[in-house]
């Protein structure tokens, strides 16, 4: 099979990452990557923020924030979050509400698959990658944060590092519900 059958094919999420995590030089390979996604009207709707060290810290606060009533195991709980990972790529989608030709589900589509080919390269490069989401996509205190404008929309928190334990085998669907032939 060829490698890149093979890597889609065994991609899992990795939910316990540690350090190390991608250098520079990893990251723009990682982000090359990311731009080869297809995008209808060569929008280029994304863009990216990547957070490590006190950074993490300051999305933990920006978390925390968000919920003001929260008693203190919450507070706790929702400050601890960014610290999953040493690193958090933050996929940012910048639509254009008003276009003629390609609706907003399409430039967030094209953003997925950047953030996709993100988890791809990453795991090419020895690391570990797990998509999440959540309300904290939504959070003004987040959003204020990382400096996502009112046309964007935070498409996905990429917690990214090193693989901690032995990652679990990746699960097969059945494909005859699923897919169908017709000739
Ligand atoms: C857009 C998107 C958002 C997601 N958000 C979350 C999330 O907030 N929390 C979570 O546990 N998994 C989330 N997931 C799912 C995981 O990243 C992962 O894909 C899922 O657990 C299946 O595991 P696998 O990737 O190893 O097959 C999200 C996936 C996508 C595509």
């Amino acid at each position: 099979m060829s490698n890149v059958i093979n890597s889609i094919m065994e991609r899992v999420s990795n939910p316990k990452l540690t350090q190390p995590c991608p250098n520079r030089d990893q990251l723009e390979q990682m982000f090359r990557c990311a731009v080869r996604a297809p995008d209808h009207g060569r929008l280029r709707p994304w863009r990216f923020v990547v957070l490590e060290g006190d950074a993490l810290l300051k999305l933990g606060h920006a978390f925390e924030a968000s919920q003001p009533g929260a008693d203190e195991a919450k507070r706790l709980r929702l400050r601890s979050m960014p610290l999953r990972a040493p690193m958090i790529i933050v996929s940012i989608a910048t639509l254009d509400w008003e276009h003629k030709k390609v609706p907003v589900w399409e430039q967030q589509v094209a953003v997925g698959i950047a953030t996709q080919h993100l988890q791809l390269a990453a795991k090419e490069l020895g690391f570990g990658t797990m998509w999440r989401t959540g309300e904290m996509t939504e959070a003004e205190s987040v959003r204020a944060y990382l400096g996502v404008a009112d046309n964007e929309q935070i498409i996905g928190f990429l917690y990214t590092g090193t693989v901690e334990g032995e990652p679990r085998a990746a699960d097969l669907q059945a494909l005859d519900e699923i897919v169908e032939y017709r000739s």
